[in-house]
C-alpha cells in the first residue's frame, strides 16, 4: 500500500465497486491520467489501453476536439432540463443520428445509461401494443448469452442463467430466452416459438453480431436477416442494442448494416460521446413513434431523466460524429481487425485455447475455462497492457486510433500471456 496514493487508500473503505466482492477486492490500479491509447498510473507506470474503459474511448483519451467542444459548452450551458426547454446540442445531435442511422430510424429519446435507453425501449416497446388497443404483448424474447444491462429490467433481458445475475432471477419477472437462431434446429426453434407466442409478446432484443458483456459470441449476418424477417412476418418488434457494438466496433458504423436490416429500435450509449460522458439514446421508428401519436395524453411516453439532453454530454457526441465524419475511424478498424486476424490465430496452438475470433475491432481468446483470473490480470500489467478477461474470454477492443505498435503489444502480451497461463495452469 505504500506507493497507493492517499486519496485512494482513504476512499477504499468508503467505495463500492462494480461487479465486486468487496471483501476480498484487489487494489484497483489508481490511474492519474490518460493519453491517446494509454493510462498513466498514479505510480508513473504506463499501461497500454485494451478495454477503451468498457468500449467507449473509440477516438483514443483526450482527442482534442471533444475536449475542445465540451470546454466550449461548459462556459455556454452545462445543462437545462428538457421539459419546456430546448438545447441545440441536442438537437442537433438528434437530427444527426436520424440522418445516420438506416431506414426510419428517425425518432431520438436522449438518457444518461445505456441501461436507461435498454428500460426505454423496453417501455416504448410494452406500450406500442397498449397504444394500439391491442392489450397482452408483456413479453420479450431475448437470447442465450446475452447482456443489456443491470438494471431490474434489463436484466430480466440478459441471460440470468449464465451471466451474473442470477441471483436476482427468482425476484423478476421472467422473459423468454432463446438460442441465438444460428442453425437450422435453432431457427426452426425460433419460427415456431414466435408462431405460438406472437401475441405474448412485445420485442425481440438482441445485441446485432456480437453479444458483448455474455463473452463476446458472434453470430452472422444471416442470423440477424432471418430473425428481421421472422420479427416481421410475425408482426414483432424488433430491438436491436447497439450499445457496444455502433460506431465503428463490428466494421460498419452500425452492425446491423451489415446484415442490412433495420430494426424497430435501437439503443446506443458508449461511443456515442467518445468515451467521455454519459449519455444514451433510444432511438424509434417513424412508425413506431406514430403509435404515440394523438389527442390522448395517455399515449405519451411517460419517461424523463433528469439529464437526458445534456448538452455537455451531447456536445461530446456531436464533437464524434465530427470526427466519423473528418477522420478516417471504419478504415483504421479495417486496419485492427487485419492485424489482430493475422496475430491472434497463434492462440490456436496453445493448449487450454477453445477458440480465436476477430469482428472489427473486437479480438477474442476463448477459453476451455477460466482458471486464475487474478493471476491473469496481474500478468497482463506487468507486460505494460491493461487487458480484462470477462467470463472465459481474453479479449482487446482497442481504440481505433492506435498506433501500430501499441495494438502489436496488445496482442503479443494476449499471446504471451495465455501461453504461460497454460503452461502454469493447464497441464
Ligand atoms: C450491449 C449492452 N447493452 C447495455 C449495456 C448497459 O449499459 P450501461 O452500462 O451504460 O448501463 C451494456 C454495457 O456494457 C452493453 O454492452
Amino acid at each position: 500500500m505504500n506507493d497507493t496514493p492517499e486519496w485512494l487508500r482513504d476512499g477504499l473503505d468508503h467505495i463500492w465497486l462494480p461487479y465486486t466482492q468487496m471483501k476480498t477486492a484487489s487494489l484497483p490500479l489508481g490511474v492519474a491520467a490518460t493519453d491517446g491509447a494509454r493510462l498513466i498510473l498514479e505510480d508513473g507506470r504506463t499501461l497500454i489501453d485494451g478495454c477503451t474503459s468498457w468500449w467507449t474511448a473509440c477516438h483514443g483519451y483526450n482527442h482534442a476536439h471533444l475536449a475542445d467542444a465540451v470546454r466550449r459548452q461548459l462556459d455556454v450551458m452545462p445543462h437545462v432540463m428538457m421539459g419546456g426547454l430546448a438545447n441545440e446540442q441536442a438537437y442537433t445531435l438528434a437530427r444527426r443520428l436520424a440522418d445516420l442511422l438506416p431506414g426510419d430510424l428517425s425518432r431520438v429519446f436522449l438518457a444518461e445509461s445505456g441501461s436507461v435507453s435498454i428500460e426505454v425501449a423496453m417501455k416504448m416497446a410494452v406500450q406500442y401494443w397498449i397504444n394500439r388497443g391491442e392489450a397482452g404483448h408483456t413479453k420479450f424474447v431475448c437470447f442465450e448469452n446475452s447482456y443489456h444491462g443491470d438494471t431490474l429490467g434489463t436484466m430480466q433481458v440478459g441471460d440470468m442463467d449464465q451471466g451474473m445475475h442470477g441471483t436476482y432471477k427468482d425476484v423478476l419477472p421472467q422473459q423468454h430466452l432463446l438460442r441465438v437462431p444460428i442453425d437450422d434446429e435453432s431457427r426452426a426453434d425460433f419460427e415456431y416459438f414466435l408462431e405460438q407466442k406472437a401475441a405474448e409478446i412485445a420485442a425481440v432484443m438482441i445485441e446485432p453480431l456480437v453479444q458483448g458483456a455474455g463473452g463476446f459470441k458472434f453470430h452472422d449476418e444471416e442470423t440477424l436477416k432471418f430473425i428481421r424477417f421472422e420479427t416481421d412476418r410475425h408482426g414483432v418488434l424488433l430491438i436491436c442494442d447497439e450499445i457496444m457494438t455502433g460506431f465503428g466496433r463490428t466494421g460498419s458504423m452500425f452492425a446491423c448494416e451489415q446484415a442490412g436490416i433495420v430494426p424497430d429500435m435501437m439503443t446506443l450509449s458508449k461511443a456515442l460521446t467518445g468515451g467521455t460522458l454519459p449519455l444514451s439514446a433510444t432511438i424509434s421508428s417513424a412508425q413506431v413513434n406514430e403509435v404515440f401519436l394523438s389527442d390522448d395524453p395517455n399515449t405519451a411516453l411517460m419517461h424523463g431523466p433528469t439529464f437526458m439532453g445534456n448538452p455537455l454530454a451531447c456536445a461530446a457526441a456531436n464533437a464524434s460524429l465530427d470526427l466519423f465524419e473528418q477522420e478516417p475511424r471504419l478504415e483504421q478498424v479495417v486496419a485492427i481487425e487485419r492485424h489482430m486476424k493475422d496475430a491472434l490465430p497463434k492462440a490456436h496452438d496453445i493448449q487450454g485455447v477453445a477458440d480465436v475470433r476477430v469482428k472489427g475491432a473486437i479480438g477474442v481468446i476463448e477459453l476451455a475455462e477460466m482458471r486464475k483470473l487474478n493471476w491473469l490480470k496481474q500478468r497482463f500489467v506487468d507486460c505494460g497492457v491493461f487487458i480484462r478477461p470477462l467470463k472465459d474470454v481474453i479479449y482487446i477492443t482497442p481504440p481505433f486510433t492506435i498506433e501500430q505498435d501499441d495494438l502489436a503489444q496488445l496482442t503479443n502480451a494476449m499471446l504471451q500471456v495465455t501461453s504461460e497461463w497454460s503452461n502454469e495452469f493447464y497441464v
